[in-house]
C-alpha cells in the first residue's frame, strides 16, 4: 500500500521556489500561501496591508480558495456538456455540514452555489442569509437529513418557505411526507436512495446495512404517494454513495444502479428533472493527489446519456452537493514548535503550542493525512520526527497512529513555526467551535483573509498553471478564546 505523501520527504533543504501545490511555495526559506509569508505572520507582521503580529497558534482561513474551487467545477461541467451534447444543467451546491462558519456560507453563496442544509438550526442560517439578500430567490435549498414528524427540523423547514419557496426538502424516511402535505404549501421534493455505500447492483443497495434513504420498494411507494398529494412535485433524486472517493471509475460504477433507478422513475414521474450525486467529490488532503475531473464528469454524463436513451427519457440536471470539496483547501493551522525531545524514542519528538486531536479530530478518529509543511527554515536540512501535541492524550500525535507516511521538518527548531494544511472541511465542525477542548486547551485566534480577486480565466487544479491575480487583501481577526471563556464554559463563574 503506498503512503500520502504530508510534507517534504527528503533530509536535504527545500529548493528556492519549489511549490508544493497550486497555493504553497517555498521562497527565502519561508512558506508562501499565494503571496502570503505565513511566518510573517507571527515575526514581522507588516505584509500586504497587514501589521499586527499574531500569536501562536493561529488558524487560518483563506476565502479566494472557496470560489475557485466553485467556478473550477462549473467550468469542468460546462466544459463537458458542451463536448458531449448534454441535455441537462449542471448545479453546484454547497453542502453546509463541511463547515458553517457566516465566511464561509457567505462566500459560496457569492460565488453561486446552491446550498444545501441538514437540520434544524441550519434552517436558521438560511433564513439569515435570505434576510442578507445573499441567498437569493432562484437558489436552491436542498434540505437532507432525518426530519421526523413534528420535529424542530420539518417545523422550521416549513416556516422558512414562507421567506424563501425554492425549497426542496429530501425524504429519507417514508414517515417524514405527510408534515409536507399537511402544509397544505406546494414543495418540490427529493428521494434518497439508499445508496450509501459501496453497491454496484439495486440488490446490493437494497440489502445495504444503511440508515440513510430508501430501498427501492420504499422509493416507488414514495414517489406515488408524493405524486397522489395536490401539493407536492417530485423533483430530485438523491443517490449519495460516500466521500473524498478518489477513483473516479469506482465513484460513477457506485452511482450506476441509482442511475438505472432514476431512469425508471422518470418514466413514471415526468416531473421528475434532477439527478443529485451529493457528497464524495474528492479534494488535495496530502501532496500526492491525483484526480481528473474532467474525466469524472464525462464518465457521468455518458453513463447518464447512455441510460437515459436506453429508457427513452431525457437526460436529467445534474446536481453536486459539494463539501469537503469546496471548504478543504481554504483551511489551513499554524502552530509553534516549542519543545523537542528524543526521549529515547525511534524519532525525536517535536511537540506544538496547541492540540492535533482536538484541532484536526480526523487526524486521530480516521486517521486522516493532513499536509504538514514548516513556516520557517525551509532552506535548512531536514530530518524525519513525530509530532506531538500539547496534551497529555497519547492520540495526539501526527502522523497518525498507524500511518507509515514519513513526517520531515527542519533541523533548526529555533523559531520553528509549521502549518496543517487542508483542513477547512468538518474538523472544526467536529471538534466544536467555541466550546471546551481536551485538556482545557483554549481555541486559538482565527485570521480571515479574503481578496477582491481580479483573476484570469484559465484555472489550473493540480498545477501552478493559474494565471495572474491580484486584488487587495483584507484581514478580519476572529479573537480566540481566553482562559476566563473557557473556564465559564465549563461552569467556573
Ligand atoms: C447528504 C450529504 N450531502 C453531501 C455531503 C458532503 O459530502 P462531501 O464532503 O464528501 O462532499 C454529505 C456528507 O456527509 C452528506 O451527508
Amino acid at each position: 500500500m503506498t503512503t500520502p505523501i504530508i510534507g517534504w520527504e527528503s533530509s536535504d533543504p527545500v529548493p528556492e521556489n519549489h511549490q508544493f501545490n497550486r497555493y504553497l511555495q517555498a521562497k527565502n526559506g519561508r512558506l508562501h500561501f499565494e503571496d502570503l509569508d505565513l511566518a510573517n505572520l507571527f515575526l514581522e507582521g507588516d505584509q500586504q496591508g497587514f501589521s499586527r503580529i499574531m500569536p501562536s497558534p493561529l488558524e487560518i482561513v483563506y476565502l479566494p480558495l472557496i470560489g475557485r474551487q466553485i467556478a473550477f467545477m462549473n467550468q469542468v461541467f460546462a466544459d463537458v456538456s458542451a463536448e458531449l451534447g448534454y441535455n441537462g444543467r449542471f448545479h453546484y451546491t454547497y453542502a453546509s455540514k463541511a463547515n458553517a462558519a457566516e465566511e464561509v456560507i457567505r462566500s459560496t453563496l457569492k460565488a453561486g452555489a446552491h446550498h444545501e442544509m441538514s437540520s434544524a438550526v441550519d434552517v436558521d442560517i438560511a433564513r439569515i442569509m435570505v434576510q442578507r439578500g445573499l441567498l437569493t430567490p432562484e437558489r436552491m435549498v436542498i434540505c437532507n437529513g432525518f426530519k421526523p414528524s413534528g420535529s424542530p427540523y420539518i417545523r422550521n423547514l416549513i416556516s422558512l418557505k414562507n421567506d424563501h419557496d425554492n425549497l426542496i426538502p429530501v425524504i429519507e424516511d417514508l414517515a417524514e411526507i405527510p408534515d409536507l402535505l399537511n402544509s397544505g404549501k406546494p414543495f418540490n421534493v427529493g428521494l434518497r436512495a439508499k445508496s450509501y455505500g459501496h453497491n454496484t447492483s439495486l440488490q446490493e443497495m437494497d440489502d445495504a446495512n444503511s440508515r440513510f434513504g430508501l430501498d427501492s420498494k420504499s422509493l416507488w411507494k414514495a414517489a406515488d404517494y408524493i405524486q397522489a398529494a395536490p401539493n407536492l412535485t417530485l423533483t430530485l433524486f438523491h443517490n449519495m454513495v460516500g466521500s473524498q472517493l478518489t477513483d473516479k471509475d469506482a465513484f460513477v460504477s457506485y452511482l450506476k444502479p441509482g442511475i438505472e433507478l432514476y431512469a425508471q422513475l422518470r418514466q413514471r414521474h415526468p416531473s421528475l428533472s434532477i439527478f443529485n450525486f451529493g457528497g464524495g467529490m474528492p479534494v488535495a488532503m496530502t501532496l500526492d493527489f491525483d484526480f481528473d475531473y474532467h474525466a469524472f464528469a464525462r464518465l457521468l454524463l455518458t453513463t447518464l446519456q447512455e441510460t437515459c436513451a436506453r429508457y427513452n427519457v431525457p437526460e436529467p440536471d445534474v446536481m453536486g452537493e459539494f463539501g469537503r470539496y469546496t471548504t478543504s483547501e481554504h483551511g489551513a493551522h499554524l502552530f509553534k514548535i516549542i519543545a523537542t525531545k528524543d526521549n529515547n524514542s525511534d524519532l525525536p519528538w517535536y511537540i506544538i503550542d496547541g492540540s492535533i486531536m482536538s484541532s484536526f479530530p480526523d487526524s486521530w478518529a480516521l486517521s486522516e493525512h493532513f499536509i504538514v509543511l514548516p513556516l520557517t527554515h525551509l532552506d535548512k536540512p531536514f530530518q524525519q520526527v513525530h509530532l506531538g501535541g500539547i496534551t497529555c492524550d497519547s492520540d495526539d500525535v501526527y502522523p497518525p497512529k498507524p500511518s507509515h507516511a514519513p513526517l520531515y521538518l527542519p533541523v533548526e527548531t529555533d523559531g520553528l513555526y509549521i502549518g496543517f494544511f487542508s483542513i477547512g472541511a468538518y474538523q472544526e465542525m467536529l471538534g466544536g467551535a467555541g466550546g471546551s477542548k481536551h485538556c482545557v486547551v483554549a481555541e486559538a485566534m482565527e485570521l480571515i483573509i479574503d481578496r477582491e480577486e481580479n483573476v484570469g480565466t484559465k484555472q489550473g487544479q493540480n498545477a501552478s498553471t493559474e494565471s495572474s491575480r491580484s486584488g487587495r487583501y483584507q484581514f478580519t481577526i476572529l479573537p480566540g478564546q481566553t482562559a476566563s471563556d473557557v473556564l465559564s464554559n465549563l461552569g467556573y463563574d
